[in-house]
């Protein structure tokens, strides 16, 4: 059975050795770990990753792949080296900060990059060895960017997927790397490439239109002739476990234990792994002002300060330690009182059971980061809150904060804002808790960690598809004269001609478009000849469509396949549609109206246009983001479809599209030679309904479902006009 390989740097389980020279198991902490290990051992599934012991040992490396060969993971083995130049080094020294926006902390050396290139490869190796045919490979983060080239290179025909979980920098930061071409094209070895967030997809995307001249559309990018699709997803937790964890009676065990000692103060929470990117010393600095400002709190309100150490030999996590030691011990010395202590500090990592305590019992969540990919304490702490109680204060620089709308959001370089949001959280309504937690939890119920794995799944899966039905070829002289030869001995010709893009360019004024005169002309003599039936079939509305085409004598197609018109007929509605959807998409649309000025709603006959031409440059386009996955992911068991036009996002009947218009009247028009010629994602729709041997011509992009390409407007004029010179 075809399995998935998850790959990462490091394994979601952690090997030390004790002081009896024993080997002990720990599970890992940081968000990829904790994110993905409810799921891994599905099936016959396998994680490869570096298991956090050095050792040369062979037997040692024997004992420890049998162990975790029973937990389905693979260990890869670094050597001292490999720690100190590739993971410690390049990762990060050199792309944590630079994807982090600490660029002055980001070194560039070339011996660091030649041992991220020699590891990315022994991963590469290691995972070719484990592969068969059929299986998915799903890379993890910022130490493997190189590997899906690797693989890629190796074996085109497997399916790729990779994910970063940390921000993608803008194109200004990210172009300060030496390799930063070697690193997109790595990553640009996938099929599928996922972010945490829709600015970090659109950094990706902007970076590789400005490094490697690729430029993509609706978040496909073609590589080499291969789609690659590029877009986010933003990960969630394993929400019933931590709802569990936190009504088990171990956590409130714990918590009865931890309030006998600490009283009835209200208690503020910060948990992280040791990072300067997580905010730590200004969220103290913050905290100290805060006891300044108000000195009522004093000796009501505590820090429970975690922090997990992590990559404590690179030189600015030692530095950093230093100073939230430093930090603590002066807020302490200075408000500190006997039976007081203001910040409670724990350098080290907790079970599960304890972390659940910690949630429980806080009334205040601090996460603050200067930046984070995601932040998954934070979910986790909304999923923890039982009773709905607690107020969690969020930084805008994560991923999260995107969609935690109802936690106070703060800049973290704010300490003013900081400091009153505290004051805000510890005097909120309990009411008012309550409806911003309920909120949260049902967004993090429905988007949780088997939604994120699924929904990145199919869309690799989606992205297979697309490929393997998208092999078009250029419209050569060799192919033009074989079809003008069918063409010219065939005695009843059917014709799909698009109208938008196809017969004419685009105007900045849709209404503009009207036909000219040499398409009038052409439009003329086509039909003449009896042979040619003609079908005009587009996503106009059908009185523009008649009062443009309705001259000639044409079949129209209008509104994608909704109308028909035959030649000196009425016009009539193809299928049985229905429209009762609407009163449930309507309220959506109205919803992102309200959030977005200057966009509206056009209500078609049988669909819903969100039009969003005259909204402030940038805002438009990430509303359609969110529109778009928001409403694809409300229709995934629905039968509409949703279109992503030209500042325009149109929902309709999955029933009705200019495929299966076209596939019916094929079927009721006697034919010997078919010809299909459009330019956009809804003529996708009629070339998959035309018979084998059709002429199906896309103009514009080598990646359709149609057999061939023309470049533009003006060789489909060209190449009609040959096709009427032969009669
Ligand atoms: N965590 C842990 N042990 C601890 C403290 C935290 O396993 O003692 C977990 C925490 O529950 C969370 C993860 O570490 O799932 C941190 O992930 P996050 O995305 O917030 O930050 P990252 O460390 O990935 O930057
Ligand atoms: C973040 C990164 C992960 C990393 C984790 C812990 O979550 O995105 O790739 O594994 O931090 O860091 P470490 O260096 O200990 O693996």
């Amino acid at each position: 059975m075809a399995k998935t390989i998850i790959v990462s740097n490091r394994l979601p389980i952690k090997i030390s050795r004790n002081e009896n020279e024993q080997l002990e198991y720990q599970t890992s902490a940081g968000g990829l770990a904790t994110g993905l290990g409810s799921i891994y051992k599905e099936g016959n599934n396998l994680w490869i990753g570096w298991p956090g012991l050095v050792t040369s040992k062979k037997e040692e490396k024997k004992e420890i792949t049998e162990s975790i060969g029973k937990e389905s993971m693979f260990p890869i083995f670094l050597t001292e080296d490999d720690i100190r130049d590739f993971y410690e080094g390049f990762s990060n020294e050199t792309l944590w900060p630079n994807f982090h926006y600490f660029t002055q902390y980001a070194i560039y050396e070339p011996r660091l990059w030649e041992a991220y290139k020699r590891v990315n490869r022994k991963f590469a190796d290691e995972i070719l060895k484990k592969t068969e045919p059929g299986d998915t490979l799903w890379v993890h983060d910022y130490q493997l960017m190189l590997v899906p080239g690797m693989l890629r290179e190796a074996q085109p025909e497997l399916s790729i997927g990779f994910f970063l979980h940390i921000p993608f920098p803008s194109y200004e930061i990210f172009r300060l790397l030496p390799w930063r071409r070697e690193l997109l094209n790595g990553v640009l070895g996938s099929d599928l490439v996922g972010f945490h967030t829709y600015d970090d997809m659109r950094h990706f995307l902007s970076s590789a239109s400005r490094l490697a001249g690729l430029s993509s559309s609706q978040g496909l990018v073609v590589v080499n002739n291969r789609q690659v699709m590029v877009d986010s997803f933003p990960m969630g937790i394993d929400y019933d476990k931590y709802a569990e964890a936190a009504a088990s009676p171990g956590a409130l065990e714990k918590e009865v234990y931890y309030r006998i000692s600490l009283g009835d103060q209200k208690l503020i929470l910060s948990i992280d792994r040791l990072d300067y990117s997580k905010g730590i010393p200004q969220r103290l600095e913050a905290f100290e002002m805060f006891f300044d400002r108000y000195p009522k709190y004093r000796d009501k309100v505590s820090l429970i300060m975690v922090v997990v150490p992590s990559r404590d030999s690179v030189g600015k996590y030692k530095e950093l330690k230093e100073e939230v030691d430093r930090l603590v011990g002066r807020i302490n010395g200075k408000y500190g009182k006997i039976n007081w202590t203001p910040v409670h500090f724990f350098y080290r990592s907790f079970p599960l059971e304890e972390l659940s305590a910690f949630y429980r019992m806080a009334d205040v969540a601090l996460v603050t980061p200067m930046r984070d990919g995601m932040n998954l304490v934070c979910k986790e702490f909304i999923a923890s809150k039982i009773n709905k109680k607690g107020v969690l204060i969020l930084s805008e620089m994560c991923g999260a904060s995107k969609e935690l709308s109802d936690a106070i959001l703060i800049n973290p370089n704010d300490t003013n804002q900081l400091v009153e949001a505290i004051n805000e959280a510890l005097t909120m309504p309990e009411e008012e808790q309550i409806q911003h937690n309920t909120n949260m939890q049902n967004s993090l119920k429905r988007y949780n960690i088997s939604h994120w794995v699924n929904l990145f799944m199919k869309s690799l899966t989606t992205i297979k598809e697309m490929q393997h039905s998208m092999q078009t070829r250029h419209l050569d002289e060799l192919s033009q004269e074989k079809m003008l030869k069918e063409f010219s001995k065939a005695n009843e010709r059917l014709i799909f001609l698009d109208y938008d893009g196809t017969l004419t360019g685009f105007h900045s004024d849709p209404r503009d478009a009207k036909p000219d005169d040499e398409l009038k002309e052409i439009m003329q003599n086509l039909v003449k000849e009896e042979k040619n039936k003609v079908v005009v079939i587009s996503g106009r509305d059908k009185d523009t469509l008649g009062g443009w085409m309705g001259e000639f004598d044409v079949t129209l197609i209008a509104e994608h396949g909704i109308w028909m018109r035959e030649v000196e007929k009425d016009w009539r509605t193809v299928v049985p549609i229905k429209g009762d959807w609407k009163k449930e998409i309507m309220p959506i649309l109205e919803m992102y109206v309200q959030r977005t000025p200057g966009s509206f709603i056009e209500e078609k006959d049988f669909s819903l246009v969100w039009h969003y031409r005259k909204v402030e440059t940038g805002l438009g386009e990430l509303r359609t983001r969110e529109l778009a996955s928001h409403l694809k992911y409300i229709s995934s068991n629905s039968n509409l479809q949703v279109l992503e036009g030209d500042h325009v996002v149109e929902i309709k009947d999955r029933e009705v599209n200019k495929g299966r218009t076209a596939h019916q009247w094929l079927n009721q028009t006697s034919h010997d030679f078919v010809f299909a010629i459009g330019d956009d994602a809804t003529d996708e729709d009629t070339f998959k309904a035309m018979p084998q041997e059709a002429y199906t011509i896309k103009v514009g992009s080598k990646t359709s479902a149609a057999r061939f390409n023309v470049n533009s407007y003006k060789d489909v004029r060209a190449l009609l006009k040959e096709m009427i010179a032969e009669g």
